[in-house]
């Protein structure tokens, strides 16, 4: 693709639009688009106002290998490098999974309740914090949040504490490597307000089925989630009332067809009352709320 010398933005969107539309890809159009932003510095609305301003050839050449690399099936936020998620840029690279537009639902819910608690400090955990999209909202948006974010993967903790720096919120964080709670202190025992988590929930067939930008390039660590998927929200359900205080709250992503299952296990677990589901954007069943009994 691209191999004249004159290309201006309206023939190079055009171009590449085309070329990944042919490749397969989703929303070729909007990619092109964000791509060439990027390389502009421009917005998508700015693009539009300067349609026929030619590109460099260092332009040209380095939009070349962003379309190639989005036509082999990268996604846009890992060749940007950064994923906007609530009120944060958050930069992300493939050791962690790019944050979901249905995780602001997570977040809310959580902010929500810490903000209902009323007290001066709060103290919360973030299960597997990736980029740091979960706990670094919270720690922003919630005045006296402390939070703990966790993650097995200490690549993700290198990206999220990158994240921390990068919008002043490291002093309010601390984040620990270790699978699941461990690493977390027994000080902290029946004294965590709220309890955060994405965890991986798809179940381990369904990865090789996935769309190849998920399939190829997220962590396998962060989507897979067991024969069910529910590995880790099994574990976390079990393990989260002993961090818990009474009339603390666990809040849980899940998947599509898991409110049932993991209602079951909180309820089995005889430690949750107010148990309750929401549903995201397209009507699917996405966030568990439970309260701890006390
Ligand atoms: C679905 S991603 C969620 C990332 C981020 N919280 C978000 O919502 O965008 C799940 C995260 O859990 C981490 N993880 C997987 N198994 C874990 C375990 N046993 N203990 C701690 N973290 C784990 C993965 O490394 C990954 O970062």
């Amino acid at each position: 693709m691209l191999n004249d010398q004159k290309y201006n933005i309206s023939k190079i969107l055009k171009l590449a639009a085309s070329f990944l539309e042919k490749h397969g890809v989703q929303d070729p159009r909007l990619d092109s688009e964000l791509l060439l932003g990027k390389i502009l510095n421009l917005s998508r609305v700015e693009i539009y106002t300067d349609f026929f301003h030619p590109l460099t050839p260092f332009e040209i050449d380095k939009y070349r290998k962003f379309i190639d690399a989005r036509a082999k099936g990268k996604p846009v936020a890992y060749i940007l490098g950064e994923k906007p998620f609530r009120n944060l840029n958050l930069k992300v690279n493939q050791d962690v999974l790019i944050p979901r537009p249905e995780t602001e639902l997570v977040v809310e819910k959580a902010i929500g309740l810490a903000g209902s608690l009323g007290k001066k400090l709060i103290k919360l955990v973030d299960l597997g914090t990736g980029s740091g999209a979960i706990a670094l909202s919270i720690a922003q948006e919630v005045p006296g949040a402390f939070v703990f974010a966790l993650d097995v993967s200490e690549k993700a903790i290198r990206v999220a504490k990158g994240n921390a720096e990068i919008h002043g919120l490291q002093d309010k964080i601390e984040f620990v490597c270790g699978d699941l709670f461990e690493g977390l202190s027994d000080n902290l025992k029946n004294d965590i307000d709220v309890i955060v988590s994405n965890p991986p929930y798809i179940p381990s067939e369904k990865i090789s089925k996935l769309q190849r930008e998920i399939r190829d390039f997220e962590p396998l660590l962060a989507l897979d989630g067991g024969d069910d998927g529910l590995d880790e929200g099994r574990r976390i359900v079990a393990k989260s009332p002993y961090f818990l205080r009474e009339g603390g709250y666990l809040v849980l992503e899940i998947g599509e067809g898991q409110a049932g299952p993991i209602t079951r296990l909180l309820n089995d677990s005889g430690s949750f009352d107010e148990i309750e589901v929401s549903k995201d954007y397209a009507n699917i069943e996405r966030v568990v709320v439970a309260k701890k009994k006390g």
